[in-house]
């Protein structure tokens, strides 16, 4: 009797574990997900100083100060775990490829992070035409890590 109580309890805390496993992946993703909408809503900020259609140019630094921060701190083992990529959810566009070739998705992450180190540098010179420069700099290297990692849109 002890011995079918101990197997009873071991197979009910292992789908236990399965389940808080498979939330766990979707709250991960939707986690990576917001820190990357984050950036991109940084992005839209500067850009609409940038065209004008807002003068609100004093919110440049500390926006790009943010795309710096927010890039610079991600800990991509922890935002990226190895059973988060497309085979074990439908909800993510990050491709398998971000663990079979992590040493180049993280030059891909290093490299924006050099790019968004310009932006501020730019920011903090005030001049326009060198802050759009910089923030063209660094939408390439957010593209090309996009274009070999994320799944183009359907
Ligand atoms: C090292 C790779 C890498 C870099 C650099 C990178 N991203 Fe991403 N980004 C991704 C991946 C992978 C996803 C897909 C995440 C997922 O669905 O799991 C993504 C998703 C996104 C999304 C969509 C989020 C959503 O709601 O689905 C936005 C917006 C975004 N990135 C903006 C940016 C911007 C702006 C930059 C540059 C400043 C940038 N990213 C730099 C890898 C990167």
């Amino acid at each position: 009797m002890i011995r079918v109580i101990f197997i009873f309890t071991l197979l009910l805390s292992s789908f236990f574990t399965q389940i808080s496993y498979a939330e766990n992946t979707e709250d991960i993703i939707k986690y990576r997900k917001n820190i990357m909408k984050a950036i991109g809503n940084h992005i839209s900020i500067i850009a609409a100083n940038l065209k004008g259609k807002v003068s609100i140019s004093e919110d440049i630094l500390p926006h790009s100060q943010s795309i710096l921060l927010t890039l610079s701190s991600i800990n991509i083992t922890k935002t990226f775990p190895e059973n988060s990529g497309p085979n074990h959810s439908s909800t993510t566009k990050s491709l398998e490829n971000i663990w079979s070739e992590k040493d180049l998705f993280s030059i891909a992450m290093k490299e924006s992070v050099e790019k968004a180190k310009d932006l501020v540098l730019s920011a903090e010179s005030d001049d326009k035409q060198n802050i759009a420069k910089s923030l063209g700099a660094l939408g390439k290297t957010c593209g090309s890590c996009h274009n070999k990692f994320r799944k183009k849109k359907n």
